[in-house]
C-alpha cells in the first residue's frame, strides 16, 4: 500500500474514532445530560472570564443566530448564565455556571486521558516527531480551505456587502495624504460605485490658520471635504460610499474620528498601527469600521480585541501589501519576504476571517491593472484598494506637478525611504530624498503630528516634506507613490479606470 493511501486511511479512521469515543464518553460515563455539540459550546465559553456572543461564535466558527439557539438551551439546562454588562447595558455576556464548569473539566479530563493512553507506548523523540508531523498536516488543511480559485473564466467583481450597505463595485480608493485624496477624488470614486476615501493627514494645509492653529484648521477642512463629497454624490444612482482614512500613529486621533463622524463619514478606515480603540470612539454611529492590516496575525489580534472589548467584528478588513505607496506596514528588512508572501498572506487573512459573518477582505498594494485585480480575486479578495492608479486622474485633488512626477518617473526612480514616522515609505527618488541620504535636515517648526516622532532626532520633518510636494514643489518635497507609479503614462478619468478594471 502506498504512503498516500495509508495516510488517508489513518486520518479518516482517526477522525471517526475520536468522534465516536467522545460521543460514547458523553453518553455513557458523563454525569451531565449534554450532547457532544453542547459540550463543545461550553468548552468554547471556557471556565475563565465571561465572553461575548461574538467571541464564542467566532471561536466555534458558527453564526450568532445558531449560537443563540444553543445558548438558550444551555441556559435552560442550568449550564450557562447570560447577563447584561452593568457598565454597558447593550452588551450581553455569557459565562459558565458551576455545573457548566464541571462539565468542561470532565470533558478536558476525558481528552487528556484519551491522548495519554494513545501515546503511552511512544518515547520522547517519537512524541516530538508525531506532534511536528500532525502540526504540518493541520496547517496544510487550514490553508486548503482557502486555496486560490482555479477558473478559466474571468472573475467578476461582485457588489460588496458592508454591514447593511451595499457597495456596487468593490473598488476602494486608498486614503492619500497630504492633499492627494480629498473631496473631488473620493466623490468621483463613489459616483462610479466604489468607496472614496478622504485622507485625514493634514487636510487643513490650505487653510489660512494652518500653521497657527493646525488641529482646528484640519477639523474645519476635513468636515468641509466630507460634506462636499457627500453632497456631490447625493443624487447619484448606484453610488458607493464616502469614508475617511485615519492613521493610528497620528496625534489627535480621537478628535479627528469624532469630527469625521459628525460630518457624516460613512466609513472609517484606520491603519499605521492597530486601531484597537476605534469601536469605542464610534459607539453611537452607523459608520462602517475597517482596520488596515499587513498580516493575518494583526487581523486576528484586532478581531479578538474588538470582540472582547466591544462585542463587534470589523465591517471589512483591508490588507495592504508591501508594494503600496506612502508609509508601509513592514520593517525595511521584511519587505522582500513580504513581497514574496503577498498572495500567501491573502490566503492566511482569508482563513482568519472566513467564518466571521460578513467581513469582506479588500486587498491593496500594487493593484494597477485588470490582471492585478483578477489575481487578487483568485486568491480570495472580495475587493481591491487602489491608491497610485488614482493619482494620475483628472479628479485627483493633488497639484498637477505631483501627477506629472508620476508620469515622468521610471521604475528605478521609485525607492524605499526612511521616515520619521518609524516605518519605511515608498517615494520618488528626487532632489529631496537625495538630500536626506546625505544627512538630517533640521526641523524648523514642529507641529507635533506623529506620536512617535522626536523632532530633535528626526531625519527631516515629514509634514513639511509632504506639504512641499502637495504645494507642487515636487523636487524639494516628498512624493509618495506605490511601486507601480512608473506605469502611469497619462492623465485619466476615474470612470475610465473603473471601466477598464471591471469590463
Ligand atoms: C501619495 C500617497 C499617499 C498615501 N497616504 C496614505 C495615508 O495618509 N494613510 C494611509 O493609510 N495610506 C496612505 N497611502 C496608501 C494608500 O492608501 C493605498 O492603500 C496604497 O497606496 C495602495 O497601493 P497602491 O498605491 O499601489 O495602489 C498613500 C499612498 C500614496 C500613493
Amino acid at each position: 500500500m502506498n504512503a498516500t493511501k495509508k495516510l488517508n486511511e489513518i486520518l479518516v479512521s482517526l477522525f471517526n474514532s475520536v468522534l465516536k469515543m467522545e460521543e460514547k464518553a458523553v453518553k455513557d460515563s458523563s454525569k451531565h445530560n449534554l450532547s457532544i455539540t453542547e459540550v463543545h459550546t461550553l468548552s468554547a465559553i471556557g471556565a475563565g472570564k465571561a465572553k461575548t456572543m461574538t467571541q464564542v461564535s467566532a471561536s466555534l466558527k458558527i453564526s450568532i443566530s445558531t449560537l443563540t439557539v444553543a445558548i438558550n438551551r444551555l441556559v435552560k439546562k442550568g449550564y450557562v448564565n447570560r447577563f447584561r454588562v452593568p457598565e454597558d447595558r447593550r452588551m450581553v455576556k455569557i459565562e459558565l455556571t458551576e455545573e457548566g464548569i464541571d462539565a468542561v473539566h470532565e470533558h478536558e479530563a476525558f481528552h487528556l486521558k484519551m491522548v495519554d493512553e494513545a501515546i503511552s507506548e511512544l518515547n520522547e523523540t517519537e512524541k516530538e516527531l508525531l506532534i511536528q508531523s500532525l502540526d504540518n498536516i493541520n496547517e496544510f488543511f487550514k490553508m486548503q480551505k482557502v486555496k486560490p480559485i482555479k477558473s478559466d473564466k474571468p472573475l467578476k467583481l461582485k457588489p460588496m456587502k458592508l454591514g447593511e450597505s451595499e457597495i456596487p463595485v468593490p473598488i476602494w480608493q486608498g486614503g492619500m495624504g497630504i492633499g492627494v485624496s480629498l473631496s473631488k477624488l473620493s466623490a468621483a470614486v463613489a459616483k462610479c460605485g466604489g468607496v472614496g476615501i478622504i485622507s485625514i493627514s493634514q487636510p487643513g494645509f490650505l487653510e489660512p490658520d494652518f500653521y497657527t492653529n493646525p488641529v482646528e484648521a484640519n477639523i474645519r477642512a476635513l468636515q468641509r471635504y466630507i460634506r462636499e463629497a457627500l453632497r456631490e454624490v447625493k443624487d447619484v444612482v448606484n453610488k458607493g460610499l464616502i469614508g475617511v482614512n485615519i492613521m493610528c500613529a497620528g496625534r489627535h486621533y480621537n478628535e479627528y474620528v469624532k469630527a469625521a463622524l459628525e460630518a457624516g463619514a460613512q466609513v472609517i478606515v484606520s491603519g499605521a498601527g492597530l486601531p484597537t480603540s476605534l469601536p469605542g470612539l464610534c459607539k453611537n454611529s452607523k459608520a462602517k469600521l475597517v482596520p488596515i492590516v499587513s498580516s493575518a496575525r494583526a487581523a486576528a489580534l484586532i478581531i479578538k480585541t474588538w470582540a472582547k472589548k466591544y462585542n463587534r467584528v470589523p465591517d471589512a478588513i483591508v490588507f495592504e501589501g508591501p508594494e503600496a505607496g506612502g508609509h508601509l506596514g513592514f520593517k525595511e528588512e521584511q519587505l522582500e519576504m513580504a513581497q514574496g508572501d503577498f498572495y500567501k498572506t491573502i490566503l492566511e487573512i482569508k482563513a482568519e476571517i472566513k467564518d466571521l459573518q460578513n467581513c469582506p477582505l479588500i486587498v491593496g498594494g500594487g493593484i494597477f491593472t485588470k490582471e492585478d485585480v483578477q489575481k487578487a480575486l483568485a486568491y480570495g479578495a472580495d475587493g481591491v484598494q487602489i491608491g497610485t492608479r488614482f493619482v494620475t486622474t483628472e479628479e485627483c485633488d493633488v497639484h498637477p506637478n505631483f501627477k506629472n512626477a508620476y508620469i515622468d518617473c521610471k521604475k528605478e526612480d521609485i525607492v524605499i525611504i526612511k521616515s520619521p514616522v518609524g516605518m519605511p515609505g515608498r517615494a520618488i527618488h528626487n532632489a529631496f530624498v537625495k538630500r536626506t541620504e546625505k544627512g538630517n535636515i533640521p526641523v524648523e517648526k514642529c507641529n507635533s503630528c506623529i506620536i512617535s516622532c522626536k523632532s530633535e532626532e528626526a531625519p527631516y520633518c515629514i509634514t513639511q516634506a509632504l506639504l512641499n510636494a502637495a504645494h507642487g514643489d515636487v523636487e524639494n518635497g516628498l512624493v509618495f507613490c506605490g511601486s507601480k507609479a512608473y506605469k502611469a503614462n497619462k492623465i485619466e478619468k476615474v470612470c475610465d479606470i473603473f471601466k477598464e478594471l471591471t469590463s
